[in-house]
């Protein structure tokens, strides 16, 4: 993580004020995360969220953190966290310099909104936000590499449409009708489709912008760039690694030990 252009390492779980501390505009857009982390994990079930359960000797959200923290070209994160939460504060993370604590909020796209707005006190709207789930633990390194190069290389676009991870179907994908809920309304061509992953970047401004009109219209968002293609707007696909999961049901914890594992013998981190 660097602590280049005044971005100012402070505030672990309080409000945060000194991250990024001199910030100006005039100068390269600079990285920040956002990790929504305020969910309750409904589907995973048990009385501890997910991205508080243990694994490979951290929590998952030790995991998460590491990968965005560790990187040169991030100047800090901003993570949403429910108000109910009583794990963070036991977590390596809590008093991190550069680790903004923010309280989430309904939806993940209202724990993200809230993120950006916090972020907006002392980032540039033309700055990069690279939003990433809690609970995906097995992001590596080279996968976040690829990620930012697409941003500075200008193939993200115009520099405003961004870039998301993602990872190319092999499966045969059914769509089920409505009614039955389990009939065979069709089946959808693959070849053009794609797993959303995260990490998710685009500008500050635009995906604060997109994620304020997807609020107004009611429209129900579950990754950013669903957000974002709202404006019109059509963001980079990165081929990532299929190692990337999110952590949604308990066969997936064994799962992600296995990828850190061979992550781990791979020289991966
Ligand atoms: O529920 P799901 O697994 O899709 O959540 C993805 C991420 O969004 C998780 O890291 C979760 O903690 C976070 N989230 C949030 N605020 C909510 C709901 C989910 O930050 N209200």
């Amino acid at each position: 993580m660097s602590t280049e252009n005044g971005s100012r390492a402070g505030a672990g779980s309080g409000s945060g004020t000194e991250i990024g501390a001199g910030a100006s505009s005039g100068r390269n857009p600079r990285h920040w995360a956002v990790v929504p982390a305020a969910g309750a994990g409904r589907r995973f079930g048990g009385p501890v969220p997910k991205q508080y359960l243990e694994l490979c000797g951290r929590c998952v959200i030790e995991h998460s953190l590491a990968t965005l923290l560790e990187h040169p070209a991030v100047d800090g994160c901003v993570l949403a966290l429910s108000a109910e939460d009583e794990w963070w504060t036991d977590t390596a993370y809590a008093s991190h310099p550069a680790v903004q604590r923010i309280a989430g909020g309904t939806e993940r796209s209202d724990s993200v909104a809230n993120a950006l707005e916090a972020l907006s006190e002392y980032a540039d709207e033309h700055d990069w936000v690279l939003v990433h789930d809690a609970a995906r633990p097995c992001l590596t390194r080279s996968d976040l590499d690829r990620l930012i190069a697409a941003l500075g290389d200008g193939s993200a676009g115009d520099g405003s449409a961004g870039a998301l991870l993602a990872v190319p179907v092999h499966d045969t994908v059914k769509v089920a009708d409505a009614a039955s809920g389990d009939r065979v309304l069709r089946t959808v061509p693959r070849e053009q489709l794609w797993r959303a992953y995260t990490p998710q970047a685009f500008p500050l401004g635009t995906l604060r912008r997109a994620l304020a009109r997807a609020r107004d219209q009611g429209s129900a968002i579950t990754d950013d760039a669903s957000a974002i293609e709202q404006l019109g707007l059509r963001p980079l696909l990165v081929s990532g690694r299929s190692d990337n999961l999110k952590i949604t049901r308990p066969e997936d914890l064994p799962l992600a030990q296995f990828f850190l594992e061979q992550q781990q013998e791979q020289g991966l981190r």
